[in-house]
């Protein structure tokens, strides 16, 4: 049966419950078409939304973290069948189920470390999407594991598949000169993805804001220590952060644009501020005093080692001081949120969402427009 439906790109558990749905001529279809190269089940059809077929049968790894969980929620609106491998306990996904419609999640436990299990993921899909990142190392996985290992099994795997697209998420300072060991990684990351399979489509966010983020709810969450620690007080440092439901946005644009193919995206904000000023704004909208102070480096690099003997989660880590502390490069010659027909949604607009939780109770409730606006940098 495998190989009679390998042209179906579907799960055979889907291929056995297709499901009838608003399209063209549903009844006179039968059940099983195992000869037919594409099933009915997976030809788009239906108004849009979770009880549709968009046709797009995609493999989320890391679907179970920040970014993954608005990746699989855009999926299903547009009716995906969506595999997503994890590696928790399985109560700790069960906030993703209501995401699709009944039978369109299907979830796998995933060892990265097993190249049968990673093929098991994908070999169905006609989608991968790779989210795999962790802020900071463990003992049984180092930086390289993450970000080059397990994205050069996951492409070529992918590309022995035959997997039509894949999308291959990095970061926008991503470069093999940064201080930070994290940033050099991801940018090996990109190239061995790009050997393995050409026509990946790599973007590039900056750092990602949003209610589950540990940016903006990182400086947030300082206001329990005396001020805010920034290496030159933040203001040789300049950021664009990017709101993460644009980046969700800008997979699926990329999904569906058959010209995304082989592309580099840069995911940013619409504006770029000290981050110093970002750092004021986040307080302006706490109504919390901000008391910034200048940290040399190696001084912030020792309190991080100190932090990050906690073998859970560190709160803060060398490579976090280094990664915030990078200014956001520039990529005029590459596509951006623009060129996905989306329109970056600025900070001023939805930083509230992040930030209500931190405020004091008296302040819950205050309007937005009571903080001041951080002032945009324009040549920097
Ligand atoms: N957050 C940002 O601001 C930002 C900015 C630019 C780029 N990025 C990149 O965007 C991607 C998604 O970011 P995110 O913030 O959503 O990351 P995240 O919240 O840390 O989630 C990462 C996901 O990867 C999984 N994962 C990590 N190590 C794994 C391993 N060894 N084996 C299997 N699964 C593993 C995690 O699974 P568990 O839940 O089981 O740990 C989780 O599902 C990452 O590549 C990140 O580097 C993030």
């Amino acid at each position: 049966m495998a190989a009679s439906v390998r042209g179906c790109r579907v799960p055979c558990r889907a291929l056995l419950s297709p499901r009838t749905g608003y399209g063209a001529s549903p009844s006179a279809l039968p059940v099983l078409q195992q000869d037919h190269k594409v099933h009915y089940s997976v030809i788009p059809h239906g108004r849009s939304g979770r009880s549709s077929v968009s046709g797009i049968t995609a493999t989320v790894f890391g679907a179970t973290g920040f970014l993954g969980r608005y990746v699989v929620n855009r999926l299903g609106r547009i009716g995906s069948q969506v595999i997503i491998p994890y590696r928790c306990d399985q109560y700790d996904i069960m906030y993703l189920r209501p995401m699709g419609d009944l039978g369109q999640l299907l979830f796998m436990e995933w060892d990265s470390r097993n190249k049968d299990s990673t093929r098991r993921a994908l070999e169905h899909s006609n989608v991968v999407i790779n989210l795999v990142g962790k802020e900071w190392e463990t003992r049984n996985f180092k930086y390289e594991d993450v970000f080059v290992n397990i994205p050069r099994d996951i492409a070529h795997l992918s590309r022995e598949a035959g997997v039509e697209k894949i999308i291959h998420i990095s970061h926008l300072n991503a470069n093999m000169k940064s201080p930070s060991k994290y940033l050099r990684n991801k940018a090996v990351g990109e190239r061995v993805v790009r050997e393995e399979f050409p026509d990946a489509v790599i973007m590039k966010p900056s750092e990602m804001f949003g209610r589950e983020d540990l940016f903006f709810n990182h400086y947030a969450n300082m206001r329990w220590f005396v001020g805010v620690p920034l290496i030159a007080f933040g203001k040789k440092t300049v950021k664009q952060p990017v709101y993460v439901v644009d980046v969700a946005k800008a997979i699926i644009s990329a999904i569906k644009d058959p010209d995304s193919k082989g592309k580099t995206y840069t995911l940013t904000g619409p504006n770029r501020y000290l981050l110093h000023d970002l750092v004021e704004y986040i307080y302006a909208v706490l109504h919390r005093p901000y008391l910034p102070y200048p940290l040399p480096r190696p001084l912030y690099h020792l309190v991080a080692k100190f932090f990050e003997l906690n073998p859970f989660d560190p709160w803060i880590t060398k490579e976090k001081v280094d990664r915030f502390h990078t200014t956001d490069m520039k990529f005029p010659d590459l596509p951006g949120l623009d060129d996905l027909g989306i329109v970056p949604t600025p900070v001023e607009q939805k930083a509230i969402e992040v930030l209500r939780r931190h405020r004091k109770f008296r302040w819950l409730d205050a309007e937005l427009e009571e903080a001041k606006p951080a002032r945009p940098v324009t040549n920097m």
